[in-house]
């Protein structure tokens, strides 16, 4: 099975998936959350950069995602990510968020086929590295699955990592499973699962249901559970002095990287990693009011020191 790391914008950039495969092993691949391409002529800067530097993503296999519905923006970032060495490049049709949509961009693009078929045919020609895909089943309703499916098929897509949901769902409800098997039956090239794999027990009824699976992406399982890929090939649970200790390393990254705000950054974190405590709430709690970095670092500290482990670190919305 091939495990991967899910995009998630303002969490799982390049100083967590370095701190977290030091700490519980590399996944197999890892997404970067969404960037949009620079403008064409010019090459990616700031953020974007930091997050596609090479020595930044040392030793890591690392797909990078573009959220834009502009073939020419897409195909310029391609090529500057090929110099850059990416082998692949992944596009975004599953943002649910209202102002990405209502740009016709993420899963807004789904509304409109016709124009998403023209996009996606230039640019799987044009790309100078293979092109994915990353999707939801469409806006409102799973019907619309259908015929996007059918534009799917009929492109030279690298990979299809399919998250079963429409966008109006966001992260709620169950994600359908039977267009996702629809999907591994019919495709031309190679799909992947997205959605709701929190446990051991998840990815055997997935697996049970569906025996070509393949390639699992973790996305909110694995912010509560860092130790989920190891787990669902049979290894152990994370211990509370690894959990501290990868906690104290991501803490030190970010505070290098950006000093004070690391306080904000690691509350984002915790948002998830709550459900690795038995009284998920109380940790909560204990970290929400936390400003500056020392009163941070005083409420972390108790929390380790006072709330034991759950039995089973499970992510719970
Ligand atoms: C805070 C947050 C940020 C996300 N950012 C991105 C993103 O940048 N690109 C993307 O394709 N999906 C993004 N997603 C969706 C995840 O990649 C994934 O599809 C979703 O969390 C469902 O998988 P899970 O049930 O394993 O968490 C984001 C989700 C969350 C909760």
């Amino acid at each position: 099975m091939i495990y991967s790391l899910a995009p998630m914008e303002g969490i799982t950039g390049h100083t967590f998936r370095r701190v977290h495969a030091e700490c519980f092993g590399a996944l197999d691949r890892y997404y970067t959350p969404f960037l949009a391409p620079p403008r064409v002529g010019s090459s990616f800067g700031g953020k974007n950069l930091k997050e596609i530097d090479p020595a930044n993503n040392e030793g890591l296999n690392v797909i990078p995602q573009l959220l834009t519905k502009n073939a020419d923006a897409f195909v310029w970032a391609a090529r500057e990510l090929a110099e850059l060495g990416y082998a692949e490049v992944n596009l975004n049709l599953g943002c649910p968020s209202g102002t990405v949509v209502s740009k016709g961009k993420g899963s807004g693009f789904l509304r409109n086929l016709d124009e998403l078929e023209v996009f996606l045919r230039d640019v799987c020609e044009r790309s100078p590295i293979p092109v994915s895909v990353k999707t939801r089943l469409g806006l409102e309703d799973d019907a619309e699955y259908e015929r996007i499916l059918e534009l799917y098929r009929s492109l030279p897509l690298a990979e299809l990592i399919v998250h079963p949901r429409v966008q109006k769902d966001r992260y709620q409800g169950k994600p359908r499973w039977e267009p996702y098997g629809e999907t591994l039956a019919r495709a031309p090239f190679p799909v992947a699962y997205n959605g709701d794999i929190f446990g051991e027990e998840d990815q055997a009824a997935l697996v049970a249901a569906y025996p070509q699976t393949r390639h699992i992406m973790l996305g909110r399982g694995l912010l509560a559970n860092p130790a989920l890929a190891r787990m669902l090939t049979g290894g152990a649970p994370a211990s509370a002095s690894e959990l501290k200790r990868f906690h104290d390393k991501l803490f030190c990254a970010y505070l290098d990287e950006i000093g004070g705000n690391a306080v904000f950054r690691m509350k984002e974190w915790w948002f998830y990693a709550r459900c690795a405590f038995t009284d998920s709430m109380a940790v909560h709690r204990a970290v929400r009011k936390a400003r500056k970095v020392e009163e941070y670092e005083t409420a972390v500290e108790r929390v380790f020191r006072t709330e034991p482990l759950a039995p089973v670190a499970r992510f719970h919305g």
